[in-house]
């Protein structure tokens, strides 16, 4: 049963942001943008006043009266240059929040925002915590999955016998034979396991035309690679194909002997020989050049 509590909860949850003990909560999809909240309980107008933003001892955003990081202000960490702001509009509601552009997962962790010369001196703690999304990460993890290799290792013209071969690290992978439009199909597996890495064969067998796509995931490191190939089965129109081959082939044929002849005929023009055979024996033209 749902108590009001946990509905506060759900709302709160919607729009990202739980409250926890003694702090907020903010959860974002890596490679988003990511709003963590800071206002002074007091709302006062902080346009001129100083706050900063720290994570566990790196300096993320300092605010000092119109001077921050992105028009000057040093000391920066690098994870964060370039990436963080400010609401400007939003400073004399007493709204100190700031954006960090393009979360990855190294940004997750504790923040806290300061105002040291507030009186009393006002600090609040915000936990960032990014959530890693399924997609290509060869080349960023050591483990990662490269691209499936896909091979045909048999066909008629009704079928196609298609393999996969994915290679996987310490834990078996989910290779996965897909339509154009996503659908799973059915294969034969095989998992095999050499120097401490899994490698899964896969075969199905396709009977229609299309784009066909092997996927290979490792949910343990939020990795996805797929590798795709372009089927092509269609009786009919190959029967189409072999009597345009053989049209073409014969009006070729026929253009080509069209060719030969007007050649022939130019020659022949070219050379002006008369031949007269009758009555008699033949004898050629008085307009006859032999160096011609
Ligand atoms: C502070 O400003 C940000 C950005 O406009 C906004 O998302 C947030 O709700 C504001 N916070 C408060 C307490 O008004
Ligand atoms: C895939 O098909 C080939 C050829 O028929 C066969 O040698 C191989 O064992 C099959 N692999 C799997 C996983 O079924």
């Amino acid at each position: 049963m749902r108590t009001p509590l946990d509905l506060c909860f759900c709302l709160l949850t919607l729009c990202g942001v739980t409250s926890v003990l003694y702090g907020v909560r903010v959860v974002v999809e890596e490679d988003s943008d990511a709003v963590l909240p800071c206002s002074p309980s007091t709302k006062e107008d902080i346009t001129a006043k100083l706050f900063d933003w720290k994570k566990d001892g790196q300096e993320v955003f300092m605010y000092d009266s119109g001077i921050h990081y992105n028009n000057g202000h040093g000391s920066q960490d690098l994870q964060f240059k370039g990436r963080v702001s400010h609401f400007q509009d939003q400073l004399m509601n007493g709204n100190a929040s700031i954006k960090i552009q393009n979360v990855k997962m190294a940004d997750s962790g504790n923040y806290i925002c300061i105002f040291p010369r507030l009186q009393p001196r006002q600090t609040f703690n915000i936990e960032l915590v990014v959530e890693r999304l399924l997609k290509d990460r060869s080349g960023e993890i050591p483990g990662a999955s490269p691209k499936p290799f896909i091979t045909t290792l048999d066909e008629t013209k009704d079928w196609s016998l298609l393999q996969c071969e994915g290679r996987g690290a310490s834990q078996e992978p989910k290779v996965e034979w897909q339509d154009s439009s996503g659908n799973i199909l059915p294969a034969e597996r095989q998992v095999s396991e050499r120097g401490g890495r899994y490698y899964v064969t896969l075969n199905t067998t396709v009977t229609k035309t299309g784009r066909y796509r092997c996927v290979v995931t490792q949910e343990e490191i939020s990795h996805q690679i797929h590798s795709e190939t372009f089927v092509f089965i269609d009786e009919k129109l190959c029967e189409d194909c072999s009597t345009k081959e053989i049209t073409g082939w014969l009006g070729g044929f026929v253009l080509g002997a069209a060719v030969l002849a007007a050649v022939q005929a130019l020659l022949v023009a070219t050379k002006r020989i008369t031949v007269t055979c009758n009555p008699g024996p033949c004898h050629l033209g008085a307009d006859y050049n032999p160096s011609a």
